[in-house]
């Protein structure tokens, strides 16, 4: 070999290995985990005759039950009232049942257990809250479409055997992704999105999407519809609630300001969405669901709860940063996030108060009132976007930042034109 063919030899394969070494990386961190498939009959919704075939999926499925504060102080996975550390809430949401009871979300497992015991719920409630909780929901929607929502909630809680689980996300016989919310499947189809038609790498947040989004109920048939079709922002929303789509106008009346209200449900797919990782592409899947590795079988934890007690498997197959970085980083960046929403929380709930204050005075100004009152819908909408939301902002810091900011500013709008309908502030 002359000098120019050995140079020409070691230079193709430093090539080879250094783009085998890129594919490696690059598609080798995401291939499907294999796994001998066994159908299992449509309608089964068992999860464990599902665990029956899928041992360590279902293995980590139940780890879903432990109950344990997160790693960074904010959710987890523990039971307690969010007004301990949100004191203002229960003001904030004075006449509407979450004055009373908003817990911390916890693991799948408990869905339909929280809900039976929530103390939001009562004889009138409607089938609409079943839809989120289980995945006998694809039963009760092939019984009676959408007729399901106007049943009455206790019947269909007695039908309902079996939690968030395998059928929500699986189809039983092939064990592909698929969602079964319908309310997802018709608020994608509005934006032009035929989920039938979705990538593998859409569905890993699309199975999550169809229940962490925001969503209402359409006065008198209850159906549940989410609001996307302006947009997923927080200000796309509100302004596709300003329109009364099908005649829906609050969720409702403040007790003390008697303003019509919003509440924000947790839109973690919107917030998600249009963040860094959303924008990136990195899916919900991702950080919640990683792969990890037992008897060198390669598997997909089914431990849905705060990446951070697996932050390895969950960011450091794209962050080389290391551990610390990324947890200092996350904590950052809540940190700063709860200051705000907080701040955001209690200008908020003042509002409502100086609004009380004003409607109560002699020769009140109507005009400066009503103004009042949309002002503080809106900012409380702002505020709530990011309260109800999970994360605390991490999903996507600077849209929370900037929304918290802009709830602060529209609660001292209120303030300032409920002073003014008292006629106490000549600003
Ligand atoms: C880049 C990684 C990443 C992606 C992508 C991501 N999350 Fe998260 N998620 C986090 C982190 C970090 C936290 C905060 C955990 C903590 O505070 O301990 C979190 C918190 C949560 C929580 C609250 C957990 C608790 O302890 O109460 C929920 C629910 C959640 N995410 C749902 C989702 C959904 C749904 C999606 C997709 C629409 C998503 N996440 C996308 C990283 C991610
Ligand atoms: C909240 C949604 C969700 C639920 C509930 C769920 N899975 Fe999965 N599952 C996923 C996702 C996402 C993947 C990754 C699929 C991919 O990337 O193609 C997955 C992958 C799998 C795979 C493929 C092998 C692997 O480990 O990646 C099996 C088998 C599986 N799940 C079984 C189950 C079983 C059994 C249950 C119930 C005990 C269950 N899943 C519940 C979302 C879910
Ligand atoms: C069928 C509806 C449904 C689907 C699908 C779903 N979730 Fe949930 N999720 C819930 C409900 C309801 C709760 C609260 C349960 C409770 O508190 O009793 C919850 C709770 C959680 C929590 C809190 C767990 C904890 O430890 O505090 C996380 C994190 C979470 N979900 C993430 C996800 C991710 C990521 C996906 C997709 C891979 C997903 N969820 C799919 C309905 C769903
Ligand atoms: C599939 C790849 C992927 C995973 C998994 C992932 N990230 Fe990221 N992350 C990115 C990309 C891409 C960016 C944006 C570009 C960059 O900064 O490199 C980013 C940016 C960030 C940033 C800076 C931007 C911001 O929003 O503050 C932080 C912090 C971060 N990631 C933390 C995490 C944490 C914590 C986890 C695990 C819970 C995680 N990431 C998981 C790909 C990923």
């Amino acid at each position: 070999m002359s000098r120019a063919q050995k140079f020409l030899a070691v230079f193709l394969a430093i090539t080879v290995l250094f783009f085998g070494f890129i594919v490696f990386r690059v598609w080798g961190a995401k291939p499907p985990a294999t796994v001998k498939l066994t159908p299992i009959p449509q309608g089964e919704y068992d999860p464990a005759v599902w665990g029956k075939y899928y041992g360590l999926e279902y293995q980590t499925w139940l780890k879903n039950k432990e109950m344990a504060p997160s790693p960074t102080g904010y959710g987890g996975s523990v039971k307690e009232q969010k007004s301990v550390k949100q004191t203002a809430l229960p003001h904030n949401f004075k006449g509407y049942p979450f004055e009373k009871d908003y817990t911390e979300d916890r693991g799948h497992p408990y869905s339909l257990e929280d809900l039976r015991t929530s103390h939001r719920i009562g004889p009138t409630s409607k089938g609409s809250c079943i839809t989120c909780k289980t995945p006998q929901i694809e039963q009760f929607y092939k019984e009676m479409g959408w007729g399901y929502t106007q049943r009455p909630l206790s019947e269909l809680l007695d039908r309902s055997q079996h939690p968030v689980s395998c059928g929500n996300c699986h189809n039983p016989e092939t064990m592909a992704l698929r969602v079964i919310n319908p309310a997802f499947i018709e608020g994608q189809a509005r934006r032009g999105i035929d989920v039938t038609k979705a990538s593998r790498e859409e569905m890993r947040s699309y199975v999550c999407g169809q229940c962490h989004a925001e969503y209402y109920f359409v006065p008198g048939t209850f159906q549940v519809v989410f609001p996307w079709d302006k947009g997923l922002t927080p200000s796309a929303m509100y302004e596709y609630y300003s329109a009364n789509p099908n005649n829906f106008t609050q969720d409702w009346q403040h007790a003390d300001s008697k303003a019509p209200m919003l509440k924000a449900q947790h839109p973690d797919f919107e917030e998600w969405q249009n963040g860094t990782h959303g924008k990136a592409g990195v899916s919900c899947a991702d950080c919640h669901m990683p792969y990890m590795r037992q008897q060198g079988r390669k598997y997909t934890s089914h431990w849905v709860t705060s990446p951070l007690k697996h932050l390895n498997e969950a960011c450091s197959t794209c962050h080389n940063e290391g551990p610390e970085w990324l947890f200092e980083r996350v904590k950052t960046i809540q940190d700063n996030v709860w200051q705000l929403q907080h701040l955001a929380e209690q200008k908020v709930s003042r509002a409502h108060t100086a609004i009380k204050k004003a409607s109560e005075t002699a020769n009140v100004n109507q005009t400066e009132l009503a103004n009042a009152r949309e002002l503080v819908r809106k900012a409380q909408w702002y505020w709530d976007y990011v309260a109800a939301a999970n994360s605390m902002g991490f999903h996507n810091s600077v849209q929370e930042l900037n929304t918290l900011g802009q709830a602060i500013d529209f609660a001292n709008l209120a303030i300032e034109a409920a002073n003014r309908a008292a006629g106490t502030n000549t600003l």
